[in-house]
């Protein structure tokens, strides 16, 4: 049927839709209705394909909220990782992918040179993670600890921290890229000590956590640190030679 012999719906109808905030149902009842005249549908049938259509185009809606304020910088999905070239054994990506550690506050490390995908796996978890409903943020180190910079500056870092934390899952990515000074160091081991068994990190870096040392100014700000990050983690190296520890 084309749109032009679709009647549309009574003004007062779409008048109370509109007001209601039920944009897929004003949009699809015309044509739906003279569909279930011609095919006789059931007053519940009409009913039900008119909630159905509302309910998916909310979780379209809100997954593309959710999409966007994860602020991935590109967009890798977990169909385009392949598999065989990374370090990361099938169970463990199995598991990774069963998004089953989100759900249990597990962590994910991952450890490896440039180029091996880390940056790709974490953002593919958590796209996959968007996708089922999670809410998801991707910072890289240096952007977090600014942000928390901020915080520090009207005092309110508490107040990021917990903002950050609302999220099911946090992505930190090149943790290590640029040297923290003192604070800096101070305010990612306190998120990530605000975070411990609450919520899921998945951190990456391209130094081995004996490294993390150097970038940490004090020795017992990185023990502590990584202590907190990985009791309850799955932790992976990455080199594309060779198998990778952990
Ligand atoms: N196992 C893989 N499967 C598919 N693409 C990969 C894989 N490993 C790396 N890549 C791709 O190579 C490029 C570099 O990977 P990236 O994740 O940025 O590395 P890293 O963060 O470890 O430096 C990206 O375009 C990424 O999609
Ligand atoms: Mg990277």
């Amino acid at each position: 049927m084309s749109a032009a012999t679709v009647p549309a719906l009574d003004a007062d109808l779409t008048a109370g839709l509109r007001r209601l905030k039920l944009a897929a149902m004003r949009q699809l009842a015309p044509e739906l209705l003279v569909t279930a005249k011609t095919q006789r549908w059931t007053p519940e049938e009409v009913l039900r394909a008119l909630v159905e259509a509302e309910i998916t185009a909310r979780d379209d809606s809100n997954a593309r909220a959710r999409l966007k304020a994860a602020t991935f910088p590109v967009v890798k999905t977990t169909d385009e990782f392949d598999l065989a070239a990374s370090s990361i054994p099938a169970p463990t990506w199995a598991y990774l992918t069963s998004l089953e550690w989100i759900h249990a506050t597990e962590n994910l490390a991952l450890i490896g040179p440039a180029g091996t995908g880390k940056s790709h796996t974490l953002i593919a978890l958590g796209h996959a993670a968007v996708t089922r409903g999670h809410r998801v943020r991707y910072l890289t180190a240096a952007e977090l600890v600014e942000t928390l910079y901020r915080g520090l500056a009207d005092n309110t870092v508490g107040k990021v921290i917990d903002t950050l934390l609302r999220n099911d899952l946090v992505l930190i990515d090149e943790i290590g890229f640029a040297p923290l000074d003192d604070t800096g160091a101070q305010l990612l081991f306190r998120f990530v000590a605000a975070a411990y068994e609450r919520r899921s990190l998945g951190v990456a870096s391209h130094h081995s956590f004996e490294d993390w040392g150097r970038f940490l100014p004090e020795h017992t700000t990185a023990v502590s640190m990584l202590d907190r990050l990985l009791h309850h983690a799955c932790r992976r190296t990455t080199p594309r030679v060779g198998r990778g520890t952990g």
